[in-house]
């Protein structure tokens, strides 16, 4: 190696690959997966060619929002296992070189966790101030028009001892009050339990929530607010999220990690781009990963996607990384955003992009939304607003490992129903077909991991009209050609300069081996992969 040749970390050069535990396989026969079923499928992950695995919250929790109500921050849930299973799990993945990275939920407890059965006890108690009291308003009303994100006020009466507290999420969610430097220690602490263990860093969960406008001024109406929208989107957050003074906070966090050796932090942050970048912090000493949710929303056609990713490119800090996220828990499928064949389309740009990719478990089989009848509905978002038809179980159902009943996921009746489609996307069928578009993932990042260029390298942008998108990767004097069709309709990119090569990997088959000049002619749905002659 090359002594001037830059280094890269881990969470840089990986790849990661969200677990969300209740639905990934069940190794006890209660209906929810669990850290023994996480293990089991190790040689699955590592053989796929994912290198981080985000595991959503396995604390002891009442389950109300499943795991992101916390009621004990240094434990597990019975129905995950025990703390000797989690110790397994990291001993497990470090052996295969890979790493765990956990949620941390800092912003909320469960109103089950003891800081808060103290806090609610009096208003002497000295906890009172850990969580966010206030007084009424001479009529009884709530200190301001905050609004929860699951709907209705963001206020709950506490009849015992006569105060409001401040709840983003559910009534069982009190915010914790990170005014209060003890909760700031607190977290802290927290952290390094976990750190002392072995994990190699956090995923933070509404990490832009975690502080708020001192003066809890009332947020303004939102102009753009439509009849289909939730009630909270009725409102700007401009005071009750994204405050100023969150940045030492995750300063704080990051100086926690900083004591370690190589760990790391991701954010969990919905904002506007220039707002998102500004987590990355003063030298790039905030969060090492704000996660960039760019393509859950963008209209998938090619020019868009275009516009989108010249602008995060643009907005990145000096030196920070960036990162890529194509689904997670919260967020409606890719398959079922863009179709079966676009999300081969999608694979291939989440693993040719310039930045560290996250995949959600189940996309690489191309699992879609499942419909859930209502009186199925788990999700406390889809069951507070049902009107609105927001529940998030739809990309929360079991993961489909073969063809026995319910997927292989567990022999009990599943927490959530499984898919129907699951004979055909499943992962035993679907590695026994070529085509299929697990392999394809797994070829992907395979590639991915054996090339620097793809890996690490510099982004390009050479070609772009409103049907195909082309970009060159390269490192060490090693180029790629990555030219995707964002439409159903055959796509011709014209190239610019004497570029030659041949195609190494593609969406569709056939195609490999080809040789390619300056003219590309992309078939409806066509990726491809050309490595270029020098
Ligand atoms: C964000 C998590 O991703 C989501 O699942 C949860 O409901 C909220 N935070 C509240 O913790």
């Amino acid at each position: 190696m090359n002594e001037n040749e830059p280094q890269y970390l881990w969470w840089q050069e990986g790849i990661i690959y969200q677990v969300y535990p209740r639905s990934y396989q069940d190794s006890n026969n209660d209906g929810v997966g669990d850290i023994q079923g996480i293990i089991h499928r190790l040689d699955y992950l590592q053989w796929l060619g994912v290198t981080i695995i985000w595991l959503s919250p396995v604390y002891p929790s009442p389950m109300k929002d499943f795991g992101y109500d916390i009621s004990g921050y240094t434990d597990i849930h019975p129905l995950f296992g025990t703390l000797a299973d989690f110790d397994t799990l990291v001993t497990e993945l470090h052996t295969r070189e890979m790493k765990l990275v956990i949620d941390l939920v800092p912003n909320h407890t469960s109103d089950e966790h003891p800081w808060f059965t103290e806090s609610r006890s009096s208003r002497d108690d000295p906890r009172r101030d850990w969580y966010i009291w206030r007084d009424a308003g001479p009529n009884g009303e709530p200190p301001n028009n905050w609004l929860s994100v699951f709907g209705g006020s963001a206020w709950e009466w506490d009849e015992n001892t006569q105060q409001y507290y401040y709840h983003a999420f559910l009534t069982a969610q009190p915010d914790l009050n990170f005014r209060n430097p003890d909760v700031v220690e607190a977290m802290k602490d927290i952290m390094r339990f976990w750190l002392d263990r072995g994990v190699d860093g956090f995923r933070v969960d509404v990490m832009w929530h975690m502080i708020k406008d001192e003066l809890l001024r009332d947020n303004p109406p939102n102009p753009a607010y439509q009849e289909h929208m939730v009630t909270y989107d009725s409102l700007l957050p401009v005071f009750s999220t994204d405050q100023p003074e969150v940045h030492s906070i995750v300063h704080e966090m990051r100086k926690v990690l900083d004591a370690y050796n190589e760990r790391m932090m991701i954010g969990e942050i919905y904002l506007p781009l220039d707002k998102l970048v500004t987590y990355y912090g003063i030298d790039n000493r905030g969060a090492h990963l704000p996660f960039n949710f760019l393509l859950l929303h963008v209209q998938w056609d090619a020019l868009s996607i275009a516009a989108l990713v010249a602008a995060y490119e643009a907005a990145l800090p000096p030196g920070a990384w960036p990162n890529w996220v194509l689904g997670n828990h919260d967020q409606s499928r890719i398959r079922s955003r863009v179709g079966s064949e676009q999300a081969r389309i999608a694979a291939m740009l989440l693993l040719t992009l310039r930045g560290t990719p996250t995949i959600y478990y189940g996309d690489e089989l191309g699992m879609r939304d499942v419909s859930i009848p209502l009186e199925e509905i788990q999700d406390p978002q889809g069951l507070n607003m049902p009107e609105k038809d927001v529940s998030r179980d739809p990309a929360r159902t079991p993961m489909q490992w073969d063809t026995s009943e319910h997927s292989g996921f567990t022999t009990a009746t599943p927490w959530l129903r499984t898919d129907r489609a699951y004979m055909r996307d499943n992962v035993a069928t679907q590695l026994e077909d070529e085509d299929s578009i697990l392999r394809l993932y797994n070829r992907l990042a395979t590639l991915r991991q054996n090339e620097p260029a793809l890996k690490t390298g510099s982004y390009k942008s050479v070609a772009v009209n409103r049907n195909g998108l082309a970009y060159i990767r390269e490192a060490n004097g090693t180029r790629f050609l990555i030219a995707l069709n964002f439409s159903h309709r055959p796509c011709r990119l014209q190239l610019h300069g004497q570029l030659e090569g041949e195609i190494i990997l593609a969406t569709a088959p056939g195609l490999e081996g080809t040789a390619i000049d300056n003219t590309l002619y992309l078939g409806g749905d066509d990726g491809i992969i050309v490595r270029l002659a020098n």
